[in-house]
């Protein structure tokens, strides 16, 4: 069988013509950054609180958790999303650590459901861990709730115990089931591919995503996990994957990525798909249309940033009132774009870890 490789994604140059130039941040277009990218996509982590304690993001313990008094209310979320959404965004996603432990998440959903944007009304969709999707399904859905992506990284039970640290493994398989039965499409699944914890079993996640009727998608892993124990040797290529899955299916590329990360492949000459996010070996940030708000309000430019914009303190200025509230965000947010990096330098020399672990940042 011919060895399958993925593509290059390209770089874009930088152009001087398209970056803010300080003026009323709501009449100067969408939010473009200095390589002409178009920002479209807010993720929004809601808690950096999960139930599962997986070894490659925390360690047993847990980490350092927010103080409670400074994540954002429902209020302050919704109104960091309005003047995003006046920017040009179009669609948010919903993070953590794992969002659906937030009691209010249903409200959120709503809430940010019914936000005008340039073409209609906000898109939502949440990055779960799946275990609270029973119980929660059908109320997220009536709130508005658009798509689902479920991370589960093993369909072995033993396997699911000792990375996650938690016996949840049948929760997380109803979760699917709930999200399958709720018909929110198209359901993913995504698994952090991992030598030695779920390599051997790459095609059985595909093939337990085909019955759920749903997408299974493999990351590589990032060095963003709290213990900071990422290692480049031990990480398992997108090539790799590749190679491990051309073992047991035909894979067919699929063109037009646009802005999603991952690169499809046809299994079998059917309808459905697998999606290889190959995050470290072909970063794709040439095409990254994304901001994210963390759950205690600053606003980060990348995964990888190293500074972030503190939003919090805006929303809580009592001198300010609701429109130049609006109008500090958006100049944040516009500032914010304005001096994004190119790209995350994982393979380059020099590169250094955020200091804030994933599940503070959100996926
Ligand atoms: N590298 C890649 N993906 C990661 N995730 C968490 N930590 C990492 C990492 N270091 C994934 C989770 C989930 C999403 C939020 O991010 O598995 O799918
Ligand atoms: Fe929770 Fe996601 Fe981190 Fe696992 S990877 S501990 S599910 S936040």
């Amino acid at each position: 069988m011919s060895r399958i490789l993925l593509p290059t994604p390209t770089v874009k140059q930088s152009r001087s013509d398209v970056v803010w130039d300080g003026s009323d941040p709501f009449s100067a277009g969408p939010l473009t950054d200095r390589f002409g990218r178009v920002h479209r996509d807010l993720r929004i982590s809601v808690t950096d609180r999960c139930s599962l304690r997986c070894t490659y993001c925390m360690p047993a313990e847990g980490v350092a958790w927010l103080p409670k008094a400074d994540m954002l209310t429902i209020d302050e979320i919704v109104e960091v999303a309005r003047a995003a959404c006046r920017l040009g965004i179009t669609q948010v996603r919903l993070t953590g650590g794992e969002p659906l432990i937030r009691p209010d998440i249903v409200d959120i959903v709503e809430r940010l459901s019914h936000l005008p944007t340039d073409t209609g009304t906000l898109r939502l969709s949440v990055t779960t861990n799946g275990l609270m999707l029973p119980g929660l399904i059908d109320d997220l859905k009536n709130a508005g709730l658009e798509r689902i992506n479920i991370s589960l990284d093993t369909v072995n039970a033993g396997t699911y115990q000792k990375l996650t640290r938690r016996d949840r493994f049948a929760r997380a398989v109803a979760g699917v089931e709930a999200a399958r039965d709720s018909g929110l499409r198209p359901l993913k699944i995504n698994a952090v591919a991992m030598r030695g914890v779920n390599d051997k079993e790459l095609s059985d996640l595909v093939s337990f995503a085909i019955d759920h009727d749903a997408q299974m998608r493999f990351i590589e892993q990032m060095p963003l996990d709290g213990g900071h124990t990422w290692n480049r040797q031990k990480m398992l290529t997108a090539d790799e994957i590749l190679q491990e899955l051309s073992t047991r299916f035909d894979l067919e590329p699929l063109d037009g990525r646009g802005s999603s990360p991952a690169q499809l492949y046809r299994i079998d000459g059917s309808d459905h798909t697998v999606g290889v996010i190959a995050s470290v070996t072909r970063p794709f940030c040439g095409d990254c249309d994304r901001v994210r708000l963390t759950a205690d309000g600053q606003l980060r430019n990348c995964l990888f940033a190293r500074k972030e914009q503190d939003l919090r303190t805006i929303l809580r200025d009592g001198e300010l009132d609701e429109n130049d509230r609006q109008m500090a965000i958006a100049r944040v947010l516009r500032g914010a774009v304005a001096v994004k990096k190119p790209g995350h330098g994982i393979d380059e020399p020099g590169f250094i870890q955020p200091d804030r672990p994933m599940s503070a940042i959100g996926g």
